[in-house]
């Protein structure tokens, strides 16, 4: 018997809570694979009353006995890895089997510092607003093919080849044209031997693994980090991040064929959020905006930063269900909407006039872009508790139903709070 794939993929601008989601559906997956991105994410989970935030290790880390892979599509800062493999074994939590694939991408100390200049340069109008852990720079190297992976920090030889020359070429970009300091290579070259000594252990084959798997009927869960609308190309570019979260990237950053996966689950916010620049249709700056902000404690789990807020939108949304062929919704904090006397739901778009129904190309027209909304009506009743859709009051489920019937996609999965159990699951 075959196994399955089910991929979760953050279906608007990241921070949907794509952490608690994988969380919750947990005890049937049998390994945990992260496909792209790096310690940009922070995947919250919230087990016991305990808040754990993961930047780099699957969500899965936290149960015992399974499997967790970090892809080939990840870029891999060392030092935050250790970090939080080290809290895990603090706490006694480091349960799970970590397979870290040899060929995953290194963030290098110049990545993070590239990160930063290039952001200051750019200047107010023109920044992206990065999380500044080094992640364009990384993926720039993977491209231009001189990126070191994490195989390369086993062989000392290679190693050596290789940074000598990034920091050669690193060394010029920051100091003549940032006007930085050098690093210096046998600081750089000596962590990162240490990194490969730290590492090595966890080294392996994750696309086989996964095959293998598959053979014996285990389940894998895909793991993607941000959102479709930060998507390389399918997002608001150029204020996008640097991978691909959509669900095709679990293929690429895994080593997996397509005819492999069996369901692609959006995870779509109740509301919508983003962190950093970029157009965002359905942005509220008044009263509004600030109670989601506060009522979903909306703020950055990586950088601390307040996310802007607003009001669902179904455009987005559909763009978001077509490119990645998603199959499923998991809805997070539906509770976070209660006590609004009405909802806003974006239909459709203005822009010079002309409506758009359909996610348009560009950012200018993105930015254009005035939000047509309808109002449903609001409940008051606390959604905390409810862990049967049939406890939902009748809004809530009206609200739930008109996404599912919007976009043709079911609503599988409706979370009502942070922890694991605030789940309700609807013929999943
Ligand atoms: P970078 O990924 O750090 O290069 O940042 C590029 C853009 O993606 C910025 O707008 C970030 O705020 C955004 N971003 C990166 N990671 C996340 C995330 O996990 N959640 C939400 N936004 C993110």
């Amino acid at each position: 018997m075959k196994g399955r794939i089910e991929a979760i993929v953050g279906a608007q601008w990241g921070d949907e809570g794509k952490g608690r989601v994988v969380d919750s559906l947990g005890s049937r997956v049998d390994i945990f694979a992260r496909y792209q991105g790096g310690a940009n994410a922070g995947h919250t989970v919230i087990v016991d009353g305990t808040k754990y935030v993961f930047h780099l290790l699957p969500s899965g880390m936290l149960y015992p006995c399974k499997t967790c892979i970090i892809g080939n599509g990840v870029v891999i800062d060392p030092d935050q890895l250790l970090t939080e493999l080290r809290e895990l074994q603090d706490q006694g939590k480091d349960r799970a089997r970590l397979i870290i694939s040899g060929a995953a991408h290194v963030v290098m100390p110049y990545h993070k510092l590239l990160d930063r200049a290039q952001e200051s340069l750019r200047g107010k109008g023109r920044k992206i607003g990065t999380t500044g852990r080094g992640i364009g720079p990384a993926y720039v190297d993977k491209y231009s093919r001189c990126g070191i992976r994490v195989e390369d920090l086993l062989d000392g030889d290679i190693l050596r080849e290789k940074l000598e020359y990034n920091l050669e070429e690193k060394n010029l970009q920051l100091t003549k044209i940032y006007g930085g300091k050098p690093l210096s290579f046998d600081e750089v070259y000596e962590k990162s031997l240490q990194w490969g000594k730290a590492m090595g252990p966890y080294v392996g084959d994750a696309s086989l693994v996964i095959d293998e798997a598959l053979r014996e009927g285990k389940n894998v869960l895909f793991e993607g980090a941000q959102g479709t609308l930060l998507d390389i190309d399918h997002g608001t570019y150029p204020y996008v991040t640097s991978s691909s979260p959509i669900a095709a990237g679990g293929c690429v950053g895994l080593g997996v064929g397509p005819g492999a996966v069996d369901r692609v689950i959006g995870v779509v916010k109740a509301y919508c959020t983003r962190v950093g620049e970029g157009p965002f249709p359905t942005e509220d700056t008044g009263p509004a905006g600030e109670r989601l902000r506060e009522n979903g404690g909306e703020f950055g789990a990586t950088t601390g930063r307040p996310r802007r807020c607003g009001w669902l939108d179904m455009v987005a949304l559909r763009y978001a269900v077509r490119v990645n062929g998603m199959s499923s919704i998991a809805l997070t904090k539906l509770d976070v909407l209660t006590g609004f006397d009405r909802i806003a739901v974006c239909t459709a778009y203005l822009a010079d006039g002309i409506r758009h129904d359909h996610f348009p190309s560009g950012v200018s027209l993105q930015e254009k872009a005035e939000p047509q909304y309808i109002y449903m009506e609001g409940w008051k009743e606390d959604l905390t508790g409810c862990r049967e859709y049939s406890e939902l009051p009748a809004q809530a489920r009206a609200y739930v139903e008109y996404i599912e019937k919007t976009v043709g996609v079911p609503v599988n999965l409706i979370g009502v709070g942070p922890g694991r159990e605030q789940t309700i699951l609807r013929n999943f």
